[in-house]
């Protein structure tokens, strides 16, 4: 896939832009604060609907403004497609493909395959959870717009379920509470079997394609490891499930196992829900954990350790898209090299072979060193290319 213009208005500091992309690598470089980061935040956000720095989508519009736009035609397959997002203050997304308006933000993703690599990135290893959630949630989403539309539905419904447990004592008797929490845990049990069984499937791939990207990257023999950790056991009844082997698939027939599982679980969590005040059980609580010679390289392993495994995670990625879709998707490096010492620079920079990436730094001449001849670059100004 090939990212070809972007157009933006009041987007963040920009009034107006228009930007040309290269299919080989594009430098956009310049002071802090000017706005670099703002461009592509702009392309993820056209292929996954989600900014990789803000949760609120109002955040992108230009202060003092109503409404922001971005435009952005690309390559795919050797034809020419078209997103457009009109984001307005506390209204829905407005979206079109090819001048077709959307109804459902779940046709957005998965239209164009970017891959984001931040400093945040970085520290996904040593974070908490819900940052590695995010993480594996956005990357399943391009791959699957239905999955997109299963975790939204599902945070709907685990947020209304949170607001009845904050409110039990409300609740005129326990007989509606029981019930009310029974059709909340239906659908969880039901949407988070589903959401539990694409996360095992993709980090079954990412532990298998980031362990081979490891391998050469540091020619060590050291298995890289990343697996989900679902406990679902209750009394009486074990079913745990740890993901991480080689190409896991499971079958529709497993995922009425752990949807049961699930529903146990819940079932024979009411209580402790009520009391607690929240919900705890379910996969909005998962996470995935990475694991290096067999120990966990959050607590064991080095700063280095932990930056060349996210680096092999990302690569994989590539990886696992490529297959997937059949293309390679756009690589976007925001600000990431300065992080890195010169050893990995060089080499998450001999992987961009064949992908069209486009760098931010503020520094460029890290870059010269490294690149060949099909390189564009764009020094931002103040929110203008100069
Ligand atoms: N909603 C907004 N409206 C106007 N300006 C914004 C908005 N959000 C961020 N900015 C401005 O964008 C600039 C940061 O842009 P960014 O792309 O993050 O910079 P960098 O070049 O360091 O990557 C800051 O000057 C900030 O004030
Ligand atoms: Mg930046």
């Amino acid at each position: 896939m090939i990212v070809k213009d972007l157009t933006l208005l009041n987007f963040r500091n920009y009034k107006e832009l228009e930007i040309e992309f290269s299919d080989g690598v594009n430098v956009i470089y310049g002071q802090n604060g000017q706005g670099k980061t703002n461009i592509v935040e702009a392309v993820f956000f056209c292929s996954s609907a989600r900014s990789h720095r803000t949760n609120s989508d109002s955040d992108m519009i230009m202060y003092g403004e109503n409404e922001c736009k971005m435009k952005l035609d690309f390559r795919k397959e050797d034809r020419e497609e078209e997103i457009e997002i009109i984001l307005r203050r506390n209204s829905r997304k407005n979206i079109k493909i090819n001048g077709v308006h959307q109804t459902r933000v779940s046709n957005l993703v998965g239209q164009l395959n970017t891959i984001l690599f931040a400093p945040e990135d970085l520290m996904i290893i040593k974070e908490g959870p819900a940052q590695r959630r995010k993480y594996i949630d956005i990357s399943i989403s391009q791959l699957k717009p239905v999955y997109f539309s299963r975790i939204a539905e599902y945070a709907k419904v685990v947020q209304q379920k949170n607001a009845l447990l904050k409110n039990v004592k409300q609740v005129a008797d326990m007989g509606s509470f029981l019930d009310m929490m029974e059709v909340f845990n239906q659908r969880i049990a039901f949407l988070g079997a589903y959401i539990i069984k694409d996360r095992i499937e993709y980090i079954g791939s990412l532990s298998k394609y980031a362990d081979e990207v490891h391998k050469k990257l540091t020619n060590s023999s050291e298995k890289l490891e990343i697996k989900y950790i679902v406990s679902l056991s209750v009394e009486g009844i074990n079913f745990d499930i740890v993901a991480g082997k080689e190409g896991e698939e499971i079958h529709d027939a497993n995922v009425g196992e752990i949807e049961a599982a699930l529903k146990r679980k819940l079932d024979a969590s009411v209580r402790v829900e009520a009391k607690r005040g929240v919900s705890i059980i379910g996969p909005h609580r998962d996470d995935f954990v990475v694991l290096l010679g067999g120990k966990e390289i959050k607590t064991y392993g080095s700063q280095g350790q932990q930056r060349t495994a996210m680096i092999a995670a990302k690569l994989a990625e590539i990886d696992i898209v490529t297959e997937i879709t059949e293309e390679k998707p756009v690589l976007i490096l925001d600000d990431v090299m300065s992080e890195l010492d010169e050893n990995r620079r060089g080499f998450l920079l001999n992987a961009l072979y064949n992908v069209q990436t486009i760098i931010t730094c503020t520094d460029k001449s890290i870059y010269e060193r490294h690149l060949g001849e099909n390189v564009k670059c764009f020094n931002i100004d103040d929110a203008k290319i100069i």
